[in-house]
C-alpha cells in the first residue's frame, strides 16, 4: 500500500507554514528531529488541560488518570517494538541518556580494566563519549569496526574483533550520516556466540523501520521520541528483564525506591527502579500518541515510502556535477542523503538553500570520527520521512543548482 502523503501532510501543522521570506517550508531535516502531527500535540494538550497531576503516588481522580495515561503509553511502546513486557521499557530523556544509563549502571558493574568494548566508526557521539568516559574511569579498552569506502561495516573486521572476546558490543542500527542499515540481527547473533552483551542505538531505526527487539535478540535497545513524531525530552531504553533486574539503579531519588531509611534504601521493581523523580509525563503520553500514529499508518508502509523517496533523491542528486554522495546505495540505506559539493562549504549550501525554505543540516552531524575517516570536516545532509515528497526532492535539486550558479 502506498501512503497518502497529501493526507499525512495535513496532520502536520508546521508543514503548512511559510518561512520569513514567504516561501513554503521544505523540511528535509527529520534525521535531526521529526515534525509532530496534531494527534501528538493534541494528546499532550489534552493531558495538561484535563488530567494534569503527578503520577503513581496519588489516589485522586486526576492522579489516577495521569498514571493510567503514562503507564498506558509504556504498554503501547512495548507492543510497538515487541518487547516481552512493559517492565522492559525504561523512560529516559533520549537515546543519549539511555546509552549513558547502560554505561553507568550495567557497564560500571560488569566491566573492569582491560575489558574490551567494540563500537563502530559510524557511531553518533552519544555512542562514543559515554564509553570514552568509562575508559578514562575504568581503563577499559575500546576498538572499532571499520567502515568501508561505500559506507558499510566491515564484517571481517568485526569477526576478528570478536576473537578478542569483548564484553560488550554497541553499534547503531542505522547511521545518521550514511543512512546505512546495519545487519543487526546477524551482528547480534555473532556477538552472542562469544557471550558478549549487545546494545543497539536505534535512534534512526525505530522511527523508520519495523523493529522487533525479540526477533533481533538485542540485550539493550535505545531510541528517542522526538525523531519518531513524538516530543523532545523523552526516550526509551529497552532491556531484557533479567539484565535490568541484575543492574544497580542509575539515578537515585523519589519513585525509584521501595523503601528508604536514613542510612539505606531498597530499590523499586522494574521499570521504576530506573526512573528517579517526577518524569516527563506529558512527553510520555505524547510518545504513546506518536506510536499510535505511526502504527495506524504502518511501519512497513512508511519504510516503503521512504525507500521510494530515497531512491529518487539519490538518482537525482547523482546527476549533479561536482556532488559527492556518502553512504551505500538506496537498497542498503534509509532516508538520508549526505553530500559535499566541490569547492563549496556545506554550511554555505545549507544557508543558501534556506533562502528558498529548504531545511537541510550542515556539519559533522555528531559523527566527527566518521567525517574524519572520509577526510572531510562536514557534509550537507538532506533526510526524509513519511511526509516527504518527490516534489520536495526536486526543489532540493533545483536549489543545489542555484547554489552552484552562485559560486561559479
Ligand atoms: C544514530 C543516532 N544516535 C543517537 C542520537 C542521539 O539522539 P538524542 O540526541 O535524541 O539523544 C542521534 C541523534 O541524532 C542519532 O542519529
Amino acid at each position: 500500500m502506498s501512503l497518502d502523503v497529501n493526507k499525512i501532510r495535513k496532520d502536520f501543522p508546521i508543514l503548512q507554514r511559510e518561512t520569513r521570506d514567504g516561501v513554503r517550508v521544505v523540511y528535509l531535516d527529520s534525521t535531526a528531529t521529526s515534525q509532530k502531527p496534531s494527534q501528538v500535540i493534541d494528546a499532550m494538550n489534552d493531558y495538561y488541560q484535563q488530567s494534569n497531576a503527578n503520577i503513581h503516588r496519588g489516589v485522586h481522580t486526576l492522579a489516577e488518570e495521569a498514571t493510567s495515561l503514562y503507564e498506558g503509553a509504556r504498554e503501547k511502546i512495548a507492543k510497538f517494538i515487541n518487547a516481552n513486557s512493559s517492565r522492559e521499557i525504561i523512560y529516559t530523556r533520549n537515546t543519549t541518556e539511555a546509552i549513558n544509563l547502560v554505561a553507568y549502571s550495567w557497564a560500571r558493574a560488569n566491566l573492569k580494566a582491560g575489558d574490551l568494548v567494540i563500537l563502530t566508526e559510524m557511531e553518533h557521539h552519544s555512542n562514543l563519549v559515554p564509553w570514552h568516559m568509562l575508559q578514562a574511569e575504568k581503563n577499559i579498552e575500546l576498538d572499532f569496526i571499520t567502515v568501508t569506502e561505500n559506507g558499510l561495516l566491515d564484517l571481517d573486521v568485526y569477526k576478528s574483533l570478536l576473537d578478542r572476546s569483548p564484553k560488550l558490543v554497541s553499534f547503531t542500527h542505522m547511521s545518521n550520516v550514511l543512512g546505512t542499515i546495519n545487519p543487526v540481527q546477524e551482528m547480534i547473533q555473532m556477538a552472542h556466540q562469544i557471550g558478549a552483551i549487545v546494545l543497539v542505538d536505534g535512534a534512526q531505526s525505530v522511527p523508520h523501520l519495523q523493529v522487533d527487539v525479540q526477533k533481533l535478540d538485542a540485550d539493550f535497545y535505545a531510541f528517542s521520541a522526538h525523531k519518531m513524531c513524538g516530543p523532545t525530552g523523552i526516550g526509551i531504553l529497552y532491556g531484557k528483564s533479567a539484565l535490568l533486574e541484575s543492574m544497580p539503579p542509575f539515578l537515585g531519588g523519589g519513585d525509584m525506591i521501595k523503601e528508604v531509611k536514613l542510612k539505606s534504601f531498597r530499590a523499586n521493581t522494574l521499570p521504576h527502579k530506573f526512573e528517579a523523580g517526577t518524569p516527563a509525563i506529558a512527553e510520555a503520553i505524547g510518545l504513546g500518541a506518536a506510536v499510535d500514529y505511526l502504527s495506524n499508518i504502518g511501519m512497513e508502509n512508511i519504510a516503503a515510502h521512504e525507500h521510494q523517496i530515497t531512491e529518487y533523491a539519490l538518482e537525482r542528486l547523482e546527476e549533479i556535477p561536482g556532488l559527492k554522495l556518502f553512504g551505500p546505495s538506496a537498497d542498503k540505506k534509509g532516508g538520508v542523503a549526505a553530500f559535499t559539493l566541490d569547492g563549496i562549504h556545506p554550511h554555505d549550501v545549507a544557508q543558501i538553500l534556506d533562502k528558498d525554505g529548504i531545511a537541510v543540516r550542515a556539519g559533522h552531524h555528531c559523527a566527527q570520527p566518521l567525517h574524519e575517516k572520509f577526510g572531510i570536516p562536514a557534509t550537507s545532509r538532506a533526510s526524509f520521512y513519511l511526509y516527504s515528497t518527490k516534489d520536495e526532492v526536486d526543489l532540493l535539486v533545483n536549489g543545489i543548482y542555484k547554489v552552484k550558479e552562485m559560486f561559479k
